[in-house]
């Protein structure tokens, strides 16, 4: 027999402690490499957004956040796995609350902006790319987008 490691999906509520974690892990992960910092906008944003992490024994390893652009969209964006937790589907199962959360909703479209690096994970799990790549973050993007649902 294995030892997979546990992890389960929480909703991590603007203020919890899981989002402070997540929060946390955003700052290490997507930030500190690139020199910067999680901005006063950034924490506006977040008012707006839903946010989900990954738990395994008590700690948080994963983080993603989605935000209406209207009824039919939804924008997922602060997708983070901490660096000692890749590969073991952390991200993916992220990604799958997601769409459920938001195919649940009745949200039809899922739009991100994919760090170019990262792009082969989305495209693994059905996304597209639109577009010709982009900064954001001082750093390359492309838009990717999947259709939710049936
Ligand atoms: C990108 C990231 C979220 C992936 O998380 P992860 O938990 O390691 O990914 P998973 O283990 O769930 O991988 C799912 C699938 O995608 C593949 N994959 C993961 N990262 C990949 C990458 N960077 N490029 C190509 N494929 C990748 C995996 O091999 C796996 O494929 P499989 O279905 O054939 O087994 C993680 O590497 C990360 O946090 N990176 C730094 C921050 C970042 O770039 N975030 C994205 C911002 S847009």
């Amino acid at each position: 027999m294995t030892d997979a490691p546990i992890i389960a999906i929480f909703e991590a509520p603007l203020g919890s402690d899981l989002y402070t974690q997540a929060l946390r892990l955003r700052e290490i992960i997507l930030r500190k490499p690139l020199g910067l910092s999680v901005t006063g906008e950034e924490l506006t944003d977040d008012a707006m957004r839903q946010h989900f992490c990954a738990v395994s024994y008590g700690a948080v390893v994963g983080t993603v956040s989605l935000r209406p652009l209207d009824e039919t969209t939804l924008h997922l964006k602060q997708m983070a796995v901490a660096e000692t937790r890749r590969r073991e589907r952390v991200g993916a199962r992220l990604l799958a609350h997601a769409e459920d959360w938001g195919a649940g909703g009745g949200f039809r479209l899922m739009v991100l902006h994919a760090r170019i690096g990262a792009e082969g994970f989305y495209l693994r799990l059905g996304y597209r790319k639109e577009g010709e790549p982009f900064d954001e973050n001082t750093i390359p993007h492309v838009r990717m987008i999947k259709r939710l649902g049936p």
